[in-house]
Order: structure tokens, then sequence, then C-alpha cells
């Protein structure tokens, strides 16, 4: 495989103004708008690069290119889809660093998990081509002679379909790997895309997506419209040619599931994931994981720790280890790879103050000294005694926030874990094991990690969200199964003639 030249891997996808094209039917053009979409730097507001702003008309374009291409793209040999997809996989890794350099600068992620993010995603990808050969290589014969007062004069052969276009929409904390935990599968199925890449992250959608035409995929398979949710989401949400949507992101996938049309719908939406800390606990281990799980990426992550349920009796042992933790982490620029980095943007900054504020009018205790902010960066907070009236015990922050609650018991925690209509994850932290198990029972999310903080990974696990954080589940194998439908034929045979001995 070689690795494009800078020159070479950017040509195609941008225009001569430096603003990054959309791509539809084997197209890289720019939009008939001539408006383009800003992408602000998270660090500083400014303009960092320009998207194409698509209208209504380029995104029925997109939707007749990728209904062209799919009967096509369907019929393509499950073998050769693979091999694309493990041809795409190699040139993502070949050219993994101008991509992550995008994301460094577009969504302010720390640089070395920027590339760990590219690489990951070409392994999902590879993963996803060999677990799509077995699982679609493969059907269901059954004989009607199972079922009560049947002869065996059915044979039903069952088999795996495509569902058709699938519109897939990516968060900007994952833009990349979350898009091609969707891209992957749907095409091993033999549906085509369109994808509506986050505008933060859009630059990094679209250099993924020029991993895809650069290794051959036919024209029309992988589209990718760009520009303001506000004028082009609704319309891609409902459009007639959509057939199933997979979506990673906060409650706009509430909404969505109110407009999308009768088709199956993926979502992974936000979390309160919790960590009970039991008094059994190993206390040092606990505060590891969960200064790790609530403050990595800034707490950008669905899967951050979000909200610490401890019991009180080791509470002074945990808050101190935590503090300490927290307290080595650099904050800064991702360039250097600073722990604690600048938010995706201003809005996000002052919801998060806001919940800061209501926290400290309230009587929290602040363990990290006062709240600190320059643009959108925000030191990291630890906040001690945090009771249910304040919403950080309840809503989710997306950053650098770890309210501490100090309950009664386990029960209680629980309680208030099941109490949220957030249910993504949540840990348990008990040297005994068996009390553990009967904890992750009595929690109704949709993962729990025994003994460490939670995570989507590995990414063949299954991966689902309860309540308002989700509906169906994800992870390779069970993202393979969303992107089709069974179909079956039945042959009808003779009765035959037989004797009971
Ligand atoms: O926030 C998106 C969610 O999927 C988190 O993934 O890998 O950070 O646990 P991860």
């Amino acid at each position: 495989m070689t690795v494009l030249s800078a020159h070479e891997f950017y040509s195609n996808c941008v225009a001569p103004s430096g603003a990054y094209k959309f791509h539809v039917a084997g197209q890289w053009s720019e939009s008939s708008s001539g408006k383009l979409q800003a992408i602000l730097s998270p660090q500083t507001n400014s303009t960092f690069a320009q998207v194409q702003a698509c209208t209504q008309q380029e995104v029925d374009a997109a939707f007749q290119a990728a209904k062209k291409a799919q009967k096509d793209w369907a019929k393509v040999p499950l073998w050769k889809r693979a091999e694309l997809l493990h041809r795409v996989a190699a040139l993502m890794r070949e050219n993994a660093q101008p991509i992550a350099d995008v994301l460094v600068k577009e969504v302010a992620k720390p640089a070395a998990e920027a590339l760990t993010e590219v690489v990951r995603s070409a392994d999902l990808i590879s993963y996803t081509a060999e677990e799509g050969l077995r699982f679609f290589g493969q059907g269901q014969l059954l004989a009607s002679d199972s079922f009560p007062g049947q002869d065996r004069t059915k044979l039903c052969m069952a088999s795996k379909v495509p569902l058709g276009v699938v519109l897939a929409i990516p968060p900007f904390n994952y833009p990349v790997n979350l898009a091609v935990s969707k891209i992957a599968p749907a095409l091993m199925a033999g549906n085509t895309v369109v994808l509506k890449p986050p505008t933060q992250g859009a630059v990094a959608g679209v250099l993924m997506v020029q991993c895809f035409a650069a290794a051959g995929l036919p024209a029309g398979v992988l589209n990718c419209v760009t520009g303001k949710g506000s004028e082009i989401g609704d319309y891609l949400i409902a459009h007639p040619g959509v057939n199933a949507i997979s979506f990673t992101g906060g409650d706009t996938g509430i909404s969505i599931c109110h407009k999308a049309g009768m088709v199956p719908i993926q979502m992974e939406l936000g979390g309160k994931d919790a960590a009970i800390v039991c008094a059994d606990a190993d206390i040092e281990l606990a505060a590891k994981h969960i200064v790790k799980g609530a403050f990595s990426y800034s707490g950008q992550r669905c899967t951050a720790v979000k909200v610490v349920l401890v019991e009180e009796s080791v509470a002074d042992q945990l808050v101190p280890l935590v503090v300490a933790g927290v307290k080595k982490m650099t904050v800064g620029m991702p360039e250097d790879n600073a722990q604690i980095v600048s938010v995706i943007g201003p809005s996000s900054a002052n919801f998060i103050e806001g919940l800061v504020k209501d926290a400290e009018e309230k009587g929290a205790t602040f363990c990290t000294g006062p709240f600190r902010r320059e643009t959108n960066l925000i030191w990291p907070v630890v906040l001690d005694h945090v009771t249910p009236e304040m919403r950080i015990a309840w809503e989710e922050p997306f950053g650098p926030v770890l309210p501490i609650v100090r309950v009664k018991s386990v029960e209680q925690a629980i309680d208030h874990v099941n109490s949220n209509r957030l249910a993504l994850q949540g840990c348990v932290f008990t040297r005994d094991v068996n009390k553990a198990i009967q904890i992750s029972d009595a929690m109704e999310t949709g993962s729990v990690q025994i003994n460490s903080a939670p995570a989507r990974g590995p990414d063949h696990f299954p991966f689902a969200g309860f309540r308002d954080s989700g509906i169906s589940t994800q992870g390779i194998p069970k993202s393979l199964e969303f992107m089709c439908k069974t179909k079956t034929t039945v042959i009808n045979l003779p009765t035959p003639s037989y004797t009971m001995g």
C-alpha cells in the first residue's frame, strides 16, 4: 500500500480556496450554494477550516447516488467487499498522521489519542471485514415438522439482506472512529451510505472518506454531505431515501427518533455513568480508574465517569486520592498531549460552567480550588458533598467536572443510578466478586464494569444504552446484525408418506 503524499491525500478533496469539498456519486464537489461552513478551533473560537454548506438538492443527489449504487454493491461478492474494506484500513493506517493532525486542531484531541483513534478505526474496519465475511456467509435452514402438528412439507431458508441506504451521523468526539463503526458494517451488509459528519469533526470526516475513495470504492457507495444541521439536519433525517439511521450524539437523538420515518434506528446518546465505590473496595485502584475515566479527553466521552457514589465510611479515603490524581493532570494544548484540553466550543463551556455554579450555590465543596476557565479551557473540577438537589448530580457535563455523592448504602447508590433517565454504562469497585455481580444485576444500565472505569471498547464487545441513552446495540457483531434484515424463502414439498413403527 502506498503512502499518499500530503498533496495527493488532500488534492482531490480540497478546493482551490482551501475549503474542503463534499463527496457524492464518486465526485468531490463544491456546493452550488457558494456558501461555506466555518469550523472553529476549540482553543481560540477562530476559523480553523471551512467545509461546504450543502443544499437540500445536494442531499437529494446524495440519496439518489446511494440508491442507484446500492443494488450493484449488494451483488459484489462478500469477499470482494471485505477486500475493499481491508484496502481502506491499510490506507487509513498508512496515512493516519494527517488525519490525526486534523483531529488535534479540529476537536482538540490530544495528539497521541488522536493517532490512537485513527489506528483503532483502521483496526475496526479490518475486524468488521473479517467478522462480516463469516456473519453474512451463513444463513439458516428450518424444517416445518419441528413445530407441533406440522409435517415435513416446508423448508425455510433464512438469509440476511441489506437494508438499503443507511444515514450515518457520528459525533464530534470520535468523528473518525464512530463514523467507521457505522460505515464498515453497513457496507459489509451490502448497504450504501450517506454520511453527515458532525460540524466540528467534518474535516476529519472528509479525510476519512478520502481513504474509502482512494481505496477504489465504487461511485455512490459512500457519500458525504457537510453543512449546517439547522439547514439540512431535519431534511436528512426525514428524507424518503433513508432506509436506516445510525446516530451517536446527545439529546438530538431523541428528536431524531420523533422525526424519522419507519426505519430501523441505532442510537447511542448520552450517559451519566456512575462509579459505585463500596466500603470493601481497593480504594487506590478505584481512585486511579475514576481519575482516568472521568477526565480523559476532558470528560468528553459518553462513557466517562460522570458521578461517583461512594459509601460514607470510605469517602474520606477516596476523595484525597482522587484529588491528588487530578492535581497531577496537565492542562493545556492538545499538540503537547496535555490531558485536559479545551472543550469543543463556547456553548459547551458555558453549559459546564452553569452546572458548576449551580453546585456552588447549593453548597458543594470545591476540592480542586476555585473554578477556572480561559476561553473554552476549563481546569478540572472535583466537587464533593454533592446532593440530589444539584443539577450536576443528574446531568451530563461532557467536560472536566466530577461530582462525588456520599451515600449511606450501596442500595442508595443503585437507586441513584436507576433514577436517572440516562443509563449507558456504570462501574462498581469492590473486592467481593459475588457482591459485584449482584450490584451489576441491579444497575439498569447497558454495561457495568467491575473494578475498572466504563469504556466502549474493545470494539467487538456489545455496547448499548438503556432508557434515554440509546436504542439497539452496537459493537461490531451487533452492528452487522443491525445493518441487515432477514429474508426467508420457503420451499413447499409434497406430503411425505410415512408410517409410525
Ligand atoms: O462518547 C462516545 C463513546 O462511544 C465513548 O467511547 O471508547 O471513549 O469509551 P470510549
